[in-house]
């Protein structure tokens, strides 16, 4: 199932709790929408010069730039995460965190995404995920991959978890 609205604050926040803010790298989100998980990286004291927001829709892109004018926004596609990413990110990456509805995808788009994205990150930096399905977006047991999930966050609607997964 994709997601039908934006996500609610707590699943926000809790995918925001993932991501170090004392480190100075870059922050990649995907997906950011009209900025519901934005604002709880905000929130939670990530400095929006570090984020970088990776959205496909120009309208989302617009608002994004005006809300966030500090951060880098990129209009692109986050399945071509390198060609994306390839001319903005000046170390590697601290987290990324995905508001994506990733289980839409067929799981071979998603296994690249996630392969892409650690790429993309340092290593042992988190990659975020929520989902509204029971089974993990991602297999939880990737070679060479750890996994962790929140408790099922029940206040959302529809209720959600959080996955997350670093390259050991
Ligand atoms: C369900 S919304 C989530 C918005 C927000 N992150 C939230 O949690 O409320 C999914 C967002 O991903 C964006 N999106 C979908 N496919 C994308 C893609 N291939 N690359 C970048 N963004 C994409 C959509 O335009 C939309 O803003």
């Amino acid at each position: 199932m994709g997601a039908v609205m934006p996500s609610g604050r707590v699943l926000a926040r809790t995918m925001a709790q993932y991501v170090n803010v004392d480190s100075k790298e870059p922050v990649v989100e995907l997906g950011p929408g009209t900025g519901a998980i934005t604002n709880a990286l905000i929130e939670h004291g990530v400095d929006q010069k570090r984020l970088v927001l990776v959205e496909y829709n120009p309208g989302f892109c617009a608002l994004l730039r005006d809300r966030y004018p500090h951060a880098t926004i990129v209009q692109g596609d986050a399945y071509t995460l390198r060609d994306s990413l390839w001319n903005v990110l000046n170390a590697p990456a601290s987290a990324v965190v995905s508001g994506l509805p990733l289980v839409t995808k067929p799981m071979l788009t998603r296994l690249k995404l996630v392969r892409d994205a650690f790429g993309a990150l340092a290593p042992g930096a988190p990659f975020v995920q929520f989902t509204y399905s029971v089974a993990p977006p991602i297999p939880r047991s990737l070679p060479g991959v750890s996994t962790e999930a929140s408790e099922r966050i029940w206040m959302n609607l529809p209720p959600a978890r959080v996955w997350v997964y670093r390259k050991r």
